[in-house]
């Protein structure tokens, strides 16, 4: 793989919202998740904790509550990101989400990688979402869900891009 092919990894991935049928195996979500734990931490903390969803009842409940999330119930699985805020750093919930939001990068560049789509569907900090998924999950009180993905083999193709603006980057000050 030359580096244009390899950059070429972070550029294709790409939110996709339309699934085949096809399955998704259970070695594949293992890879997601080992992906998800090699990202960066604050202080190696590891505050992520995942719900790997396959059933069809749980995943129509899951789109049924997350507004701008109606595909993840065409998807092959769904994994609930999640953080214990006793086991953030400093237990700040700022450094749970980014812990989070770095394990969810991972999760859907993996995703790409191995030939699927994936989309991250919106929970934290909407409070009905929250709540929704407390419930359909039953997550004990101690458990922040930060948003789901849904995952599956892409029934739609996306151009790479970047969203790359020069306006947006200062050299060396503001
Ligand atoms: C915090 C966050 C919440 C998001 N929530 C949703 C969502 O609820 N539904 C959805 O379809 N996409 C959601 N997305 C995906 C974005 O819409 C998508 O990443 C953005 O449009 C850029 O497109 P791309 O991922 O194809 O580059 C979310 C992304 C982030 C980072």
């Amino acid at each position: 793989m030359n580096i244009d092919e390899k950059l070429g990894l972070i550029f294709g991935r790409r939110s996709i919202r339309a699934y085949t049928s096809a399955e998704v195996s259970q070695d594949i979500l293992q890879k997601l998740l080992e992906a998800a734990m090699a990202a960066p931490s604050a202080a190696a903390k590891d505050p992520w904790r995942f719900v790997v969803i396959r059933n069809r009842q749980t995943l129509d409940r899951i789109a049924a509550a997350l507004p701008n999330g109606q595909m993840i119930a065409g998807a092959g699985a769904g994994i609930a990101v999640c953080g214990e805020l006793e086991a953030a750093h400093d237990r700040q919930l700022s450094y749970l989400l980014q812990d989070c939001s770095a394990a969810i990068e991972n999760m859907l560049l993996c995703a790409h990688i191995l030939g699927l789509g994936a989309c991250w569907l919106g929970v934290h900090p909407r409070e009905q979402r929250i709540n929704s998924l407390r419930e359909i999950l039953s997550l004990p009180a101690s458990i922040v869900p930060v948003s789901c993905l849904a995952i599956g083999y892409p029934a739609e193709t996306k151009e790479p891009r970047t969203r790359f603006k020069p306006e947006h980057v200062h050299l060396e000050r503001w």
